[in-house]
Parts: C-alpha cells; structure tokens; sequence
C-alpha cells in the first residue's frame, strides 16, 4: 500500500479537474461500493470529456480503480485529496518523515505554517500483500467499508482532541481534519514504553493517573485503549516534565454503560506497567477512586 509520503508527491501532480473527479468519488463513497461515470458527471459538473482524461489520469496514478460496475477511490486517492485539502486550507505546509508506521494509522511528521505538526492517517483494514490475494474475493466489499471507517474514526479522534484541549487536558492540539487524515500538534516527548530510567517514576505514574482523571471528570471521556504505548512523555536530563494522552478515536463518555469497565481496564494496564518496569506498586482500589474523584488522596 502507498504511503502519505508518496500521495504528497502526487498532489503536485493534479488539477483542480482531478481534485473535483476524487471529491465525487468520496462524496458519493458512502452509499456505493462502485461508483458508475453518470453519477460522477451528475456530482461534479464537469463536462464528460474533462472527466474522462481525469479518470484515466487517476487509474494511471493507482488513486482509484476501474471495474466494470463504475470508478472506486482507494486509500492513496484519499490520501492526496486530504493532503490537497489540508494545504489549500493553509493547516499544511508539507509532509516529512514518519514518526510511526502502524496497524491501523500511520502518523508523519509535518509542517504547518513552519511549525512541527503530527498528521495521523487512518489505515482501518491494511492488510498484507498475501492476505490480499487470499481475501481477493471478499476484497472490493472490505475496502469501501474500511474507507469510510477510517474517516469516521479520525472524525471521531478529532471532536475528542477539541473538546478535550479545549478544556486544556493533556492531550495533543488539533490543528485540523480532512477526510481520515488529522493535523495536530506533535508532541516531543518519549512512548512510555520505551522510558527505562527515569528519576521519580512514581510521580510520573500519580501525572499520568492525574491526566486521566481530568479527562474523565472534567472532559468526561475513557480513552478506553489507555496503556504505555497511548502515553507519551516529555522527559529533560532523566526527569519527567509532561505527560501527554494520544489515540483518542474509541474514547467512550464517562455516561457510557460500559465507562467505569473500560477506566478500570485502563488504570489497570498503566499499574501494571509501573509495577513490571519500575516496581512503583498502587493499589488498584486507590488508583481508581482517585481517577474517578472519589478521592483526592494521595
Ligand atoms: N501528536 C503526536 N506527536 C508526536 N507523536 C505522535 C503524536 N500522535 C501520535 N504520535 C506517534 O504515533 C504513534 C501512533 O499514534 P496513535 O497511538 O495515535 O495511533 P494508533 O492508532 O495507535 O496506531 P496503531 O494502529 O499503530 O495502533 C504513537 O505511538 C506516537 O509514537
Ligand atoms: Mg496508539
């Protein structure tokens, strides 16, 4: 699968005729796994001879795909049309090295009006080259629904991030959304799962349970996928100075049937870290009182 880096390099490729042919073929994305030519000359307005040269353009580029049954956008098409967006809105300048390739996202480094940014993409169903050719026939229904599950979740993650920074948590800022693709602030402190040494490990575990109840009584959402690798540290001279909770697109509100479940597996798994890396112990009991506000108690 192509990667951010490589649809940056496409944009400048495209016209303002290709940019309206992929804005179709996501607009009407929702409702139809392939989308047939009338449709996108009905949507977009452009005269057919215009679509035409722009669609062979793109299936040239592999940004959609031809079947018989119509046109079908794919993840770089999406990739490019978002980047697109994102500089013509002045939230992107460019886009730089990635910071981590994963299963379901892959987030960049970038610039926004010379600043350092993280643009995170969401990838919902990458899956190998070789489970492509065993799941080839169940592969075109797959891909639409991984499309708009995508935008749906950096949608989501992006109304949580605004609503949380806005209340100044310790979350990344966002900057701004297009498509499955977010801009936010990059934040320059360490995964938790890569700190050995630290000095004070146990204040870094009260910061971090701190951030959590702020986000769950003041922002009243569970991360719900909370653990060393969703928490990011800044860290000056072996001292810990700031805590940062990411990866907020499955956060549950705290009125949820299942909140006070998914906050208990999340204080959980970040005891348990402190315990097997640092031998910091606090009792669950404690810990999850106070991230509830039951208690202030330290
Ligand atoms: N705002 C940010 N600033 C700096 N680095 C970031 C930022 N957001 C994410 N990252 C980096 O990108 C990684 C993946 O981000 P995130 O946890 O939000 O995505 P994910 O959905 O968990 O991805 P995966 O599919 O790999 O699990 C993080 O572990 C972190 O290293
Ligand atoms: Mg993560």
């Amino acid at each position: 699968m192509s990667t951010l880096r490589e649809a940056a390099e496409f944009t400048g490729l495209l016209n303002p005729d290709d940019y309206a042919v992929l804005s179709s073929l996501v607009e009407l994305l929702p409702n139809r796994r392939y989308i047939p030519i009338d449709l996108i000359d009905e949507h977009s307005g452009l005269p057919p001879k215009k679509i035409e040269f722009s669609l062979g353009k793109l299936e040239g580029l592999n940004l959609i795909v031809k079947d018989p049954r119509g046109y079908r956008i794919v993840y770089s098409g999406l990739d490019a049309l978002a980047l697109h967006r994102l500089r013509s809105r002045g939230a992107l300048d460019g886009v730089g090295l990635p910071l981590a390739l994963g299963k379901e996202s892959d987030v960049y480094e970038g610039t926004s009006n010379g600043e350092p940014v993280a643009v995170k993409a969401f990838r919902i169903g990458r899956i190998s080259f070789r489970d492509i050719k065993r799941k080839r026939g169940y592969l075109s229904r797959d891909v639409h629904e991984w499309l708009v599950a995508s935008m749906r979740s950096a949608a989501r993650e992006y109304a949580n991030l605004t609503m949380l920074s806005g209340k100044g948590l310790p979350v990344p800022t966002p900057m701004m959304r297009s498509l499955h693709v977010i801009v936010m602030s990059k934040v320059s402190g360490i995964l938790l799962r890569y700190i050995r040494d630290v000095s004070d490990p146990r204040g870094l575990l009260l910061e971090i349970l701190s951030g959590v109840r702020d986000c769950y009584t003041k922002g009243g959402l569970v991360n719900a996928d909370l653990s060393e690798f969703n928490i990011l540290v800044e860290i000056e001279d072996f001292k810990w100075r700031t805590v940062h909770i990411i990866d907020w697109p499955q956060a549950v509100p705290a009125s949820h049937v299942n909140a006070s479940d998914l906050l208990r597996r999340d204080v959980y798994n970040v005891l348990r870290f402190f315990s097997k890396r640092f031998k910091v112990d606090i009792s669950m009991e404690w810990a999850f009182r106070y991230v509830t506000g039951l208690t202030n108690f330290i």
